[in-house]
């Protein structure tokens, strides 16, 4: 073991620039135009794993973006760990947000900034790399892998649900494993154990038949932009609950004792508000932060546009205004029935001068994953060893939509190991992962795979 923890210490600096190599892949999934640049990323991906010594690697076309598959089986009668995680970002899109460009990762204190530095091509990296250390030094693993690397989580995982359908006896493995959540804190590890889902829309309303003239017109016809601003400000009360009819109808409550592990948690609303730089916090009334973000759906508009926008004034009443609407969801809620319980909502609530059309652009499940599980058990030891601290129990609000479906589809539950943060910027301006955090998730990674057997006694 020494020599494998040692050879991560030893490589640090070319691990650093092979990361920046990859992150100056512009793999933006959601944008046609980098379609090239996703694919020569999961080739980047790909050569990769050939390189530290992983087998059987392949790129699998698919309708959409490729999926990267890779395994090392040497260990029989060893636990398989099946391993996730995905090559694709979000746009980088306030680009003069950005301190450094946003795909030149830049080391600043303790941090490397980039687009995908922390979601997720850093946390896949950190294994790959864990991989390497061992397998160099040991010329084996003490576990099995089959890793399973995608292009479109960013943008609802469909095709990767199809493949793992269609290749679910080669997928079989005893627990997966994904590195695409955060710590708790810096310096306080933690095992995420239930995600929020997503059902994500998007509304247009379309008033006259082209822009006007807003003093000419101005007074006679509905604004779609008002109309819209309508629309949203309805879609919450007064204290911060979703007037949807039936939204809550299948949330599953909190515990008494998952609500009082909560409050154990090191948390301060006071702190929390001044990082974010608001005022005052807002939210469903009843329910502390904590619970707001993990345990609660919410509803948020992402984007809201129409009329002009430009430089100067242009005095117009615009033809069409837009908005992107992301619900989060909580066990038992299923995205499809809410996403229609919101649109028969938003159609009910739009006033008769304009036309609505409502579109469905992705979703994802809930996710609840076992604690007892002897991969978490796993990870609790890893997590000590790797940053000298027991890790928390927490949840997260965000959704990683592949996970319920290899609980459906494999059997398989998740360990959700993050080494992000939670100020990392995901999806925002000047995105970052803690160096400390990247190197701690080595040794970790590697104290993960070393543990993992002990946790199966049939072996
Ligand atoms: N890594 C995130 C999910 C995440 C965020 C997990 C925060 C834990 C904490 C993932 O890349 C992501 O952003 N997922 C999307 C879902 C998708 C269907 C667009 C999300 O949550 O918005
Ligand atoms: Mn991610
Ligand atoms: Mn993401």
């Amino acid at each position: 073991m020494q020599n494998v923890l040692s050879y991560l210490e030893q490589n640090k600096e070319r691990y650093l620039d092979e990361l920046r190599e990859l992150l100056a892949i512009p793999s933006v999934s959601t944008t046609k135009a980098h379609e090239a640049d996703v694919r020569r990323c999961a080739e980047w991906v790909a050569d990769h794993m050939k390189s530290i010594g992983l087998h059987n690697v392949q790129i699998h076309k698919t309708a959409g973006h490729p999926i990267v598959y890779s395994e090392w089986l040497g260990a029989p009668g060893k636990p398989t760990v099946l391993f996730y995680g995905h090559y694709d970002v979000q746009p980088p899109e306030p680009l003069e947000l950005w301190t450094s460009p946003p795909f030149e990762a830049t080391i600043r204190g303790e941090n490397l900034y980039a687009r995908g530095s922390a979601d997720d091509k850093g946390q896949i990296f950190i294994h790959l790399k864990s991989i390497e250390a061992y397998l160099k030094n040991k010329g084996t693993l003490p576990i099995n892998l089959k890793l399973l690397i995608e292009g479109e989580e960013e943008i609802g995982s469909k095709h990767l649900e199809v493949f793992v359908r269609e290749h679910k006896e080669h997928l079989h493995a005893d627990l997966v494993l994904i590195s695409d959540s955060s710590m708790f804190a810096k310096g306080i590890p933690s095992i995420c154990y239930g995600l929020r889902g997503l059902a994500f829309v998007q509304i247009d309303l379309m008033g006259p038949r082209k822009d006007l003239h807003s003093g000419s017109f101005g007074g006679t016809v509905h604004n779609p932009i008002q109309a819209l601003a309508e629309i949203v400000a309805q879609l919450h009360d007064k204290n911060g609950k979703v007037t949807i009819p039936g939204f809550y109808k299948d949330v599953r409550p909190i515990t008494k004792a998952e609500r009082a592990a909560f409050k154990k948690l090191p948390w301060s609303d006071k702190k929390y508000a001044r990082e974010l730089g608001v005022k005052q916090l807002y939210g469903e009334k009843g329910f502390t932060s904590l619970e707001r973000m993990w345990v609660r759906p919410t509803l948020e508009c992402n984007g809201i546009w129409g009329g002009f926008t430009g430089d100067g004034a242009k005095t117009v009443l615009p033809s069409k205004a837009s908005a992107k609407i992301s619900v989060r969801l909580v066990p038992d809620q299923k995205s499809t029935k809410i996403a229609r319980l919101l649109e028969k909502h938003i159609k009910r609530i739009t006033p008769k001068t304009v036309t609505v059309n409502i579109r469905n652009l992705h979703g994802g499940e809930p996710a609840i994953t076992p604690i007892d599980s002897p991969g978490v058990m796993a990870a609790v030891a890893a997590l000590e060893k790797g940053f000298g601290k027991k890790p928390l129990y927490q949840r997260e609000g965000g959704t990683i939509p592949i996970v319920v479906q290899f609980k459906q589809l494999l059997g398989l539950d998740t360990v959700l190991l993050g080494f992000g943060l939670p100020d990392e910027n995901a999806h925002a301006p000047d995105e970052f992962i803690n160096l400390d955090n990247f190197f701690g998730g080595m040794k970790t990674s590697v104290h993960f795979y070393n543990e993992l057997p002990n946790y199966y006694n049939s072996q």
